[in-house]
């Protein structure tokens, strides 16, 4: 069984910013985009750098480390390097608050379904 749980109220996200939630105790990457809020594991698929600390540039955020480019709409490695997609996990906004689909018996997140269909491949 899977089941939405509050993350953090929407009032704490502007549209420009990368945000932290923690929702048993496994922390997540929180940003408005083009007037929808994704959300995605805090750790970047490269090296597991939590993102929410990293730079954001337009729709994109960008990885300190090693200086990953992802985009935030789509999950997708962009930059000059490549590296495997951010993993985007299923959300929806109820009551001003963001909140995200776990499964109810590990409280693991669930994968978002990328526009194709498929889910995400997430090597976390
Ligand atoms: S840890 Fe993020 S690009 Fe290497």
């Amino acid at each position: 069984m899977q089941v939405y749980e509050r993350l953090m109220p929407t009032s704490d996200i502007t549209a420009d910013g990368l945000f932290r939630g923690m929702l048993h105790g496994q922390p997540y990457l929180v940003a408005a985009v083009d007037g929808e809020i994704v959300v995605a594991t805090d750790r970047c698929p490269h090296a597991d750098f939590p993102l929410s600390s990293a730079r954001r540039e337009g729709n994109c955020v960008i990885c300190p480390m090693h200086n990953g480019v992802f985009d935030l709409a789509t999950g997708e490695s962009v930059g000059t390097r490549k590296f495997n997609p951010l993993c985007r996990v299923a959300s929806r906004v109820t009551d001003g608050y963001v909140e995200i689909l776990l499964d109810a018996a590990t409280s693991e997140a669930v994968t978002a379904v990328r526009s194709g269909g498929h889910p995400h491949q997430c090597d976390q």
